[in-house]
Formats: structure tokens, C-alpha cells, sequence
């Protein structure tokens, strides 16, 4: 599969989503400049992929380096899928820190990158996918911080289309909504909903089924890249377009 991507990048690339994406455009050619704070991990990943994957560590919330990189490396994706483990505890168990802790993580970096890129501005026909989480669509009680934040950023993304549009700067700027998984930053709210549901984390996740894997999202990504809708749900199905 190939896309039109010479350079891309993806925060949060060392685990998860965003290896499984890393893996996926540099099979399809394109050169990728993955962001995380772990450095071995990067490291590992480059061992894995070869040079055509690019470590860069360094926090993604960063305005300097956002502005840097895209500066220096002119890249026409950008994938924003960078993330903290949210916190998970009903509103009343929860601090002002832990409540807040994917809006300083997830929502700041997807403000940081996507204003970086408006400012720049990425070369007319770039693309940047933001990671939301089905949990902007349907709420989250158990760590409502985390779906809000995740709204946050879906907001940023539209309002970066328009901004695109009336400066006529041909970016196109989509978000995802994938659903609940039971790895990576979605464990801990299996074992929390499991555990709120009074079932364990195995039948919980039977009902999770088909489960979402992160090929299936590195592929959504790509698929997402070359569609027109601004916004998709994404579940063990596939792509789903939402229309607004
Ligand atoms: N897994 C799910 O069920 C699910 C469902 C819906 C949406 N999502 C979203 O999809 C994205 C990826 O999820 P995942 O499950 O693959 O997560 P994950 O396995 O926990 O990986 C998170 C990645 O983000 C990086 N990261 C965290 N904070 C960072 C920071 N400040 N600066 C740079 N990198 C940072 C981590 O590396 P370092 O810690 O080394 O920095 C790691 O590479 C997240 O935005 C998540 O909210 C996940």
C-alpha cells in the first residue's frame, strides 16, 4: 500500500497505536520521525523498522520542539496520537491533577502541534489526523477528565479545518474516535469498568468484541488519509464517517 507521505510524523510512537502507525507508513515508504519521551524505546522501535523510522525524543507537549521539527523536516502528516494512561475513579474520587491529567497531556500537544502547523504552515496538501477516543462521543464516567479532553481535541481539529479553509492553506485536518481496547492507555479502563460492573476483566472484554487491534488502527489511519470526512469512529469494524 503506498500514500503520498515523503515525511511523516507520529508522537507517541515508541508503544501501542502509534507503533503499529509508525510500522505502517514506513512499510508504505514513507520516511517517519517518531516522538515519545523514552528514548530505548524509540531506540527499540528503530531496531525494529530500520532508518527509514527516525527516534526523536522529547516531550510532544513541547512548543519548541513541535515548532522545530516541523520546521526543519517540512512533513506532510502529522499524527497526533500521543496520550497519558487516564486516571480512572468517578468525579467525586477524582483531584483537580488527576482529573486534568489528559488535558495537560493528550489536548495540549494536539494545541501545540496543530498550531504549529497553521503557523508554519504545513505544504498545501498535508494532512493531520488527531487520536480523540470514542469516549468524546459517549462520555466516561470513570474518568470523565479524559473524555472531555478528548472533545477538546476533536474541537481543535474542526476549528483548524476552517482556519485551513479561510486561509486557504489546503491542510486537512481529521480526527479519529477509536473505541476501548484492552491495551495500552485503554487497559485501565477495562480493569476500571470491569471492575465497576462487578464482572472480571476477561468477560469484560468479551463484550468488547471485535476487538480494535493496532494494526487495524495503523491501517485506519492510512484509509483515513485518503478519505474526505473530517471525522470517523473506528472500531473492530473498520471506519465508520461521521457526519455532523
Ligand atoms: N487503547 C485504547 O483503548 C484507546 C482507545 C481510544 C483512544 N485511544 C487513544 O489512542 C492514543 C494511543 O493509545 P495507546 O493505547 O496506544 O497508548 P499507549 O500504549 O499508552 O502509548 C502512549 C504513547 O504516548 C507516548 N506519550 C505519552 N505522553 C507523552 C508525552 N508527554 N510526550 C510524548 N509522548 C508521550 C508514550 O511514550 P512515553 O511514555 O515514552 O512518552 C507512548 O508512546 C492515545 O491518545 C489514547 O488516548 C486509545
Amino acid at each position: 500500500m503506498s500514500v503520498p507521505f515523503t515525511t511523516a510524523v507520529v508522537t507517541g510512537a515508541s508503544r501501542g497505536f502509534g507503533r503499529a502507525i509508525a510500522a505502517a507508513l514506513v512499510a508504505a515508504g514513507t520516511h517517519t520521525l517518531g516522538i515519545a519521551r523514552d528514548e530505548q524505546e524509540l531506540r527499540a522501535v528503530q531496531a525494529d523498522l530500520g532508518n527509514a523510522f527516525s527516534p526523536i525524543p522529547g516531550d510532544a507537549t513541547d512548543e519548541t520542539l513541535a515548532q522545530n521539527v516541523i520546521h526543519e523536516h517540512r512533513p506532510t502528516l502529522l499524527v497526533l496520537n500521543a496520550g497519558a494512561t487516564p486516571h480512572m475513579a468517578p468525579v467525586h474520587h477524582q483531584t483537580w491533577e488527576t482529573f486534568t491529567r489528559n488535558w495537560q497531556v493528550d489536548t495540549r500537544h494536539v494545541f501545540t502541534w496543530i498550531r504549529a502547523a497553521l503557523r508554519e504552515p504545513l505544504p498545501p496538501g498535508s494532512v493531520v489526523v488527531t487520536m480523540s477516543s470514542g469516549a468524546a462521543l459517549g462520555g466516561s464516567p470513570l474518568s470523565g477528565g479524559y473524555a472531555s479532553a478528548k472533545a477538546a481535541s476533536r474541537y481543535i481539529s474542526t476549528y483548524a479545518n476552517d482556519e485551513s479553509t479561510r486561509a486557504d492553506l489546503d491542510i486537512r485536518f481529521v480526527a479519529l474516535f477509536p473505541q476501548l481496547t484492552p491495551q495500552g492507555a485503554g487497559s485501565t479502563g477495562v480493569d476500571g469498568y470491569a471492575a465497576r460492573e462487578g464482572v472480571d476483566r476477561d468477560t469484560f472484554i468479551a463484550r468488547l468484541q471485535p476487538i480494535l487491534t493496532p494494526d487495524q488502527v495503523a491501517k485506519a489511519v492510512m484509509e483515513a488519509t485518503r478519505g474526505n470526512a473530517a471525522e470517523y469512529r473506528l472500531t473492530g469494524t473498520g471506519l465508520h464517517q461521521i457526519s455532523r
